[in-house]
């Protein structure tokens, strides 16, 4: 695990992408997005940059149950910053249907992926992570039951506090990727962060990511 504090947050965390992608070898790309505010930026400046992009498999490490149209849709939010702009082939975005029952959302996706991973589990070669002022990261929220997932890699999870429903990655799919890298801003949850990573802190979901056999980067801006 790697705390790297940046003055220079949306350049660190394009190059780190950039170089994620290039180390893919002319190979598949399999890339996840994660939604919020913070990743936007760096959405947009991606895009300006000259990769191969006919090689990313975009997924989305949650979505709200919102239509993709919807001010709410994560997947608005990175068509908008990125898909729209760079020249990733439609059939390689795998965006997750908030639009429709979120159960079954959860289930296509799930399939979606397990066919694509054949035998193995679906390992993304990079995984971005937000993190929220209560230490959820994903759709991950403290004491839901999708924490507690250990088989299924996509679930539909009822967050109490937001009164909403949300489609989420869990435990088991985010730490078979070969890179994490959190984009986290702010002092706030910088004090959560430092007792992430100093241990013991349990109670913050985020916490819960650590990939069996991949490397995890805390990138933390100002
Ligand atoms: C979402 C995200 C969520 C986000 C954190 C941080 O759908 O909102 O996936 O996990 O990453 O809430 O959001 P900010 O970057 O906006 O603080």
């Amino acid at each position: 695990m790697e705390l790297v504090n940046s003055s220079r947050f949306v350049r660190d965390a394009v190059n780190r992408i950039a170089a994620a992608s290039v180390a893919a070898g002319g190979g598949p790309f399999r890339l996840s997005l994660c939604g919020g505010g913070t990743p936007r930026e760096i959405y947009r400046a991606l895009a300006e940059e000259d990769l191969d992009w006919k090689n990313f498999i975009i997924t989305f490490g949650d979505e709200r149950c919102v239509a993709p149209d919807h001010e709410q849709s994560n997947y608005r939010m990175i068509r908008e910053a990125l898909l729209d702009r760079v020249a990733i082939p439609e059939e390689n975005v795998l965006r997750l249907k908030g639009e429709i029952t979120p159960a079954k959302a959860a289930d296509e996706y799930e399939k979606l992926l397990r066919q694509r991973a054949g035998d193995e589990v679906f390992r993304h070669d990079l995984l971005l992570l937000g993190m929220g002022e209560d230490g959820h990261t994903a759709s991950l929220f403290p004491a839901a039951q999708a924490l507690e997932e250990r088989d299924r890699w996509v679930v539909a999870s009822e967050v109490t506090k937001l009164s909403a429903w949300r489609l989420t990655f869990t435990y088991p799919l985010i730490n078979a990727s070969r890179r994490v890298l959190f984009l986290v801003r702010g002092d706030s949850k910088r004090r959560i962060v430092e007792q992430i990573i100093h241990g013991g802190a349990d109670c913050y979901p985020a916490s819960g990511v650590r990939p069996e056999d991949g490397t995890l980067v805390w990138l933390l801006g100002q």
